[in-house]
């Protein structure tokens, strides 16, 4: 075990990040982080920033001298530098788990050999296999870059091979999937923890509503029956088991109009979809990241109360938000990222309602949220 007031790492310094740095903060530990922005959220509240890029290797060289732990932030980290690091650090989750989860068509892969299912999918690696992809399907489609896509960034809903053609090219003619657009009944996300002896606790499933592919709502427990959840949670035990994750992880899921249950995509970190559990459950999913990083037992993950969780994107800036809105809801929870630059589309807070019941948490968050700006 790696005991309070030991120094942990974390490649990556967002929301995500900041929240792990709060949390290990509170448990007594202290916090380097790598990420080149010199404003980024975590490195602001850091014990420590190195303003350097993931694959300077000075800074990982530093990183891996000063911490007895180092975890990642998001997918998207170099896998070269997650295996430079190990060489002489514990470093969780595994360059392989990332290396899988930060490419679509290696992940869809990945799910299908392990016997789950996915929306209906065609990589596409050159222009000229655009014909022969969407003939496997019918439309409507999406296209999503195989690499470096969030927040549906990197994606276009396209109806026939022209648009996918455009699409293609406007992608830079990137690897990408063909998906089928499946009848959506609900989206929901399993939060999951596994340590390194392969224990594993799942969190109360979310339902999520996105809007333009960005997570806008997550309610808490889903409105699933006790089999869909039961079933939901022993697919992202299989996939964790398979990929011998350690970390936290959160696999997103379609539920669709005839009740199959899709992999939509997993994320090797914790996840937005999860904030919820910062203010309604014994164990935050970032206490969790902190014990499996320390190899400390896991805390509960009971959830305390019905709970509704609202992203706050740049676009409700104009200029702030009437913080006043929230503050004076006894039951409302308000956390912002500490992002001086207000963007449409960027994720700037949250804000939770705790409710006993779901419905009335989800009108008070909705009259809030027309009443911010
Ligand atoms: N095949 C699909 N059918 C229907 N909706 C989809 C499909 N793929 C994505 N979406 C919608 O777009 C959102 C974002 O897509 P996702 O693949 O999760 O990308 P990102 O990495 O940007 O989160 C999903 O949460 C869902 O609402
Ligand atoms: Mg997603």
């Amino acid at each position: 075990m790696i005991y309070p007031n030991a120094t942990l790492g974390i490649l990556g310094g967002g929301q995500l990040g900041r929240f792990f740095t709060i949390t290990a903060r509170m448990m007594g530990y202290q916090v380097m982080v790598l990420d080149p922005d010199p404003n980024s959220p975590a490195g602001l509240i850091a014990d420590k920033h190195l303003k350097a890029n993931y694959q300077d290797q000075t800074a990982l060289a530093q990183l891996g001298q000063q911490c007895q732990a180092i975890t990642t932030e998001f997918e998207n980290i170099p896998t070269e530098s997650l295996n430079v690091l190990a060489q002489n650090s514990v470093v969780r989750p595994s360059a392989k788990a990332l290396a899988i989860t930060q490419n679509r068509i290696l992940e869809k892969n990945f799910i299908h050999q392990n016997k789950l299912a996915t929306a209906p999918f065609c990589p596409i690696n050159h222009f000229d296999e655009i014909d022969s992809a969407c003939q496997q399907f019918v439309a409507p489609y999406i296209l999503k870059r195989a690499s470096l896509g969030y927040d549906g960034k990197g994606q276009y809903r396209v109806a026939n091979a022209k648009d996918v053609k455009t699409a293609f090219i406007a992608m830079e003619n990137k690897p990408c999937v063909l998906e089928q657009q499946v009848d959506l009944k609900q989206e929901v996300s399993v939060i999951l923890a596994r340590d390194f002896q392969g224990h594993t606790q799942t969190y109360p499933i979310a339902e999520n509503q996105h809007i333009n592919g960005i997570l806008a709502i997550s309610k808490v427990p889903a409105n699933i029956s006790p089999v869909q959840s039961q079933q939901l949670q022993q697919m992202a035990i299989d996939i964790a088991n398979a990929l011998d994750y350690c970390g936290i992880m959160a696999v997103e899921f379609f539920i669709t109009k005839n009740n199959d249950l899709l992999v939509n995509e997993i994320a090797p970190r914790p996840h937005n979809s999860g904030h919820y559990t910062m203010d309604a459950c014994i164990s935050s999913q970032f206490e969790q990241q902190v014990r499996m990083l320390t190899d400390l037992p896991f805390g509960s993950v009971k959830l305390l109360s019905p709970i509704v969780m609202v992203n706050l994107l740049g676009d409700l800036w104009q200029p702030t938000p009437n913080w006043q809105v929230v503050l004076q809801q006894a039951n409302a929870k308000l956390h912002l990222y500490g992002k001086q630059h207000a963007r449409a589309g960027r994720k700037m807070g949250h804000f939770c309602i705790l409710d006993d019941n779901l419905e009335t948490a989800t009108m008070t968050a909705q009259k809030i949220l027309e009443r911010l700006c």
